[in-house]
C-alpha cells in the first residue's frame, strides 16, 4: 500500500484495553464505622463505596502484567515495540517494571522497555511519546501499561481515598476504542499539594490545597488545549476526569463549565461523566490508573452508543502537571471491549473485614536480604512469589510454590 493510502485509513489511539483490580476490597460502610464517620461523608461527601486492597503478594508490576494479559488478547505480540509502564509506586530505582512485565508476557526482545514518572499523569505523557512513536513508525504497537496502589495513612483524611489497580493498553494505528486527537493542552507548576519521600511508606497530603491546585491546572490546560486550536466545549459528549475519588469529576466538571464560559446547563454535567465514574467509585484511587479506568468504565458502562462521541479527558499529576486533550470513540468499540470480565473482576472480590484490611495494610517485605516466601492471596494470573538476595521473584499464580487454600483468608482465622 502507498504510504498516503495508509495514511488515510490509519487512526492512532487506543487499539484495546484491559483492567486489572485486586481481588480484595472494603467496604467503605465497615470503615465509616471503625472509624466513626458518617458513611454519607464517605458516599455523597467523596463519591466513594468500595476501595480496592491490594494483598501482599501483588504489587505494580503483578497487577500492570494481570491488566496487560486481558489488553494483548487478540492483538500479534510481535508487534509490540515499546512497552511503557507508568506507575509512581516503583518497585525499584533503577529498573523499569516494564521489563518484568514483558518477560510476564513473553514479549519479543526486539523491544524498548521503559519506566515514566510524574505523579497521576505519566500514563497520559506516555500515551502522547506512544501517539508520537505511531507517527515514526506506523506499523509498530506500543504496550503502555498504569498502575498504581494509593496509600495513605491509618485513621487519615485521605485513608478512604486509597485503592490501586492497572490499566493496560495498546496504542497504535490500528485504534478500535478511541482515535486520540492531535491537540493536548498543558500547564506544570512545582507546588507542593502532594509528594511521596523515599523513605515512607505513604503519601504526604495537603487535602483541601491539592483540590485547589487540581482545579488551577484544568483551568490552565483547558486554555491552553483552546489557545493551540482543541475543539469548542460544545462538541463534546462525555468528559473524563482523573479521579482520587469520584466527586472530584463533578467538582471539575462545573469549574470547567465556568472555565469555558457556560452559565446554566449544570443539569447536564452528570450524564457527562456519569458513566465514567463507576469503576473507580468501586476501586478508589490507582492514582496513573484512574483516568483510564474512568474511560474503560464509560466504553463499557455508558447505555448510550458513544460511537462518533467525542470525548474531553483531563489528567492530572501533583506537584504538579496537568494535561487536557481529546479523542473520538470509533464506530464498533464494543466489539473491542471486556466488559463481562471486568464486571466479573469487581463482581467476584472478597470483602475485607476491618481487621484484615489492617493487617494486609501493616504486611511488610523483607528489607535486609532475607529470603522471603509470600503467601498465596493475589487474583490474576501473575503474583509476586518471594524475595530472595533482595530480588523479586515473580511468577504465575498457579506455578506458587506454597498450596493455596480455600479461602486465603483462612489463615488470617477467619
Ligand atoms: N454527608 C454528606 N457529605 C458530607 C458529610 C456527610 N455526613 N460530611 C462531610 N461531607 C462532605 C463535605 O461537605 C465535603 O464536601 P465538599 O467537598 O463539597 O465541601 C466532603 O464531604 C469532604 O469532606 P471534608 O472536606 O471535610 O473531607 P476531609 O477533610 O476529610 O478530606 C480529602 C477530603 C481532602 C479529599 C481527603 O480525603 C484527602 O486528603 N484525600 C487525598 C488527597 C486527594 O485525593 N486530593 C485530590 C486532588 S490531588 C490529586 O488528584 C492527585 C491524587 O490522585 C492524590
Amino acid at each position: 500500500m502507498l504510504s498516503t493510502e495508509r495514511s488515510s485509513v490509519m487512526k492512532a489511539g487506543i487499539e484495546s484495553m484491559g483492567m486489572y483490580v485486586p481481588r480484595y476490597a472494603l467496604d467503605l460502610r465497615e470503615l465509616a464505622v471503625a472509624r466513626g464517620v458518617d458513611y454519607g461523608k464517605y458516599r455523597q461527601g467523596i463519591g466513594q463505596e468500595i476501595m480496592a486492597v491490594p494483598a501482599p503478594d501483588e504489587d505494580v508490576v503483578t497487577m500492570g502484567a494481570n491488566a496487560a494479559l486481558r489488553a494483548l488478547e487478540g492483538v500479534d505480540r510481535d508487534s509490540i515495540r515499546t512497552v511503557i509502564f507508568a506507575t509512581e509506586s516503583g518497585v525499584d530505582q533503577s529498573k523499569a517494571a516494564a521489563i518484568y512485565v514483558h518477560r510476564l508476557l513473553d514479549l519479543p526482545p526486539r523491544c524498548r522497555s521503559v519506566e515514566m514518572k510524574q505523579a497521576c499523569c505519566s500514563s497520559t505523557s506516555a500515551l502522547h511519546f506512544a501517539l508520537a512513536s505511531c507517527a515514526l513508525q506506523p506499523e509498530h504497537k506500543t504496550l503502555l501499561i498504569a498502575s498504581d496502589i494509593a496509600r495513605y495513612g491509618l485513621g487519615s483524611a485521605g485513608e478512604p481515598t486509597q485503592g490501586g489497580g492497572a490499566v493496560a493498553m495498546v496504542v497504535s494505528t490500528e485504534a478500535k476504542l478511541l482515535q486520540i486527537d492531535p491537540v493536548v493542552g498543558y500547564y506544570t507548576s512545582d507546588v507542593m499539594d502532594f509528594w511521596r519521600p523515599n523513605y515512607l511508606d505513604e503519601a504526604l497530603v495537603d487535602g483541601k490545597y491539592s483540590i485547589k491546585v487540581y482545579k488551577q491546572a484544568l483551568e490552565q490546560a483547558w486554555q491552553h488545549y483552546v489557545e493551540e486550536g482543541g475543539h469548542a466545549f460544545s462538541s463534546f459528549e462525555r468528559f473524563c476526569y482523573h479521579m482520587p475519588f469520584t466527586r472530584m469529576a463533578e467538582k471539575a466538571q462545573s469549574h470547567l463549565l465556568r472555565c469555558a464560559g457556560k452559565c446554566g446547563g449544570e443539569e447536564k454535567l452528570l450524564p457527562m461523566i456519569q458513566s465514567a465514574q463507576r469503576y473507580n467509585r468501586e476501586v478508589g484511587n490507582c492514582y496513573t490508573a484512574s483516568l483510564y479506568m474512568g474511560l474503560l468504565s464509560m466504553l463499557e458502562q455508558d447505555p448510550a452508543d458513544l460511537s462518533g462521541s467525542r470525548v474531553g479527558l483531563f489528567s492530572y499529576g501533583s506537584g504538579c502537571m496537568g494535561a487536557f486533550f481529546s479523542g473520538q470513540v470509533l464506530p464498533g468499540y464494543r466489539d473491542f471491549l471486556n466488559t463481562q470480565a471486568h464486571l466479573d473482576l469487581l463482581n467476584e472480590r472478597e470483602m475485607l473485614s476491618i481487621a484484615e484490611y489492617e493487617h494486609f495494610y501493616q504486611s511488610r517485605l523483607c528489607e535486609d536480604g532475607t529470603a522471603q516466601e509470600l503467601e498465596v492471596y493475589a487474583g490474576g494470573a501473575f503474583r509476586l512469589q518471594g524475595l530472595r538476595d533482595h530480588m523479586r521473584l515473580y511468577g504465575e499464580r498457579q506455578n506458587s510454590l506454597l498450596t493455596e487454600l480455600e479461602s486465603p483468608l483462612l489463615s488470617l482465622g477467619r
